[in-house]
């Protein structure tokens, strides 16, 4: 057996200084991929990811990106190159993680134009013109993965919006994996079920998570590492035939 002295990938994950993002990028970084990961508010948060993998042996670079303001994301994407350049001596990076995301708490009749527009610009917009733009630094061969949701699949009330959005994620999923089919990129979507992270809130109240855990067949919430250990296992030429498809991360809620 030989072993390959392969290069080093970097994996781009949005959203990546708390929650399930901050996992994936940890997950990444133990299986020897390279991060830049994204926060929006939580710089320090974000640097002690970076830190964290910087000090044990990896490299990981922060930097700030609002997923709502596509007006921002020339800019960003030309820092991406800078920060290629200057770290990786690269012009393009390997995995591309579209993981930031916000919640809804508002029932339908409550669901003012405000709401439902963040929604959509952050989750939705965002999504697509962020990959749009990043995408001619993706390298051929690489991978697109978009966290998606269970509430895309099953209806719960409050989450009318978030829930037809990440659907509607699921649905971009396909056409990009089409269209950037000729350059070998795939383009799968991650759906979590019921993930203990500060999202949205947090996990609710104890009966809320019992609830839950019922509906469960694994009989409990996830959390973050769950799915951050997943994603990081699709970050890898094992993944090689997976293309434009939907994998819940779940514990099999709703079977
Ligand atoms: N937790 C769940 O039960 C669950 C279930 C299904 C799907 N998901 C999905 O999983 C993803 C991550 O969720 P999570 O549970 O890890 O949430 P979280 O703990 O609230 O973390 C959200 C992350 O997204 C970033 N973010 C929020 N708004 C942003 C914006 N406008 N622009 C850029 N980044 C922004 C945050 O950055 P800052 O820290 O800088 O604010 C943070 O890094 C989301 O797409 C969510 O829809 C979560």
């Amino acid at each position: 057996m030989e072993i390959e002295n392969k290069k080093r990938k970097i994996a781009l994950i949005t959203g990546g200084s708390r929650g399930i993002g901050k996992s994936i990028a940890l997950n990444a970084a133990e299986r020897g991929i390279d991060v830049i990961l994204t926060y929006n508010n939580n710089s320090d948060q974000a640097n002690v990811v970076a830190n964290t993998i910087n000090n044990n042996g990896g490299k990981a670079v922060a930097l700030q990106l609002d997923s709502s303001k596509t007006a921002s994301f020339s800019n960003f994407t030309a820092q991406v190159s800078q920060v290629l350049a200057k770290e990786w001596n690269r012009d393009n990076f390997d995995y591309l993680v579209n993981n930031a995301g916000i919640a809804q708490r508002t029932l339908i009749k409550d669901t003012t134009e405000d709401i439902f527009d963040e929604l959509v610009n952050t989750n939705f917009k965002g999504v697509f013109f962020l990959t749009q733009k990043l995408i001619p630094l993706i390298s051929d061969g690489g991978q697109i993965i978009n966290i998606s949701s269970g509430l895309a699949r099953f209806a719960f009330p409050g989450v009318a919006v978030y829930g037809a959005l990440k659907a509607a994620t699921e649905g971009l999923t396909r056409y990009f994996a089409k269209e950037y089919a000729e350059r070998k990129i795939r383009v799968n979507s991650v759906a979590p079920g019921a993930i203990d992270t500060e999202f949205g809130g947090g996990k609710g109240d104890e009966s809320h998570c019992n609830q839950i855990a019922s509906m469960t067949a694994l009989g409990r919430l996830g959390v973050a590492d769950d799915v951050g250990a997943f994603v990081a296992s699709l970050l890898s030429d094992d993944s090689r035939f997976v293309n434009a498809q939907r994998i819940e991360v779940s514990g099999g809620l709703f079977i």
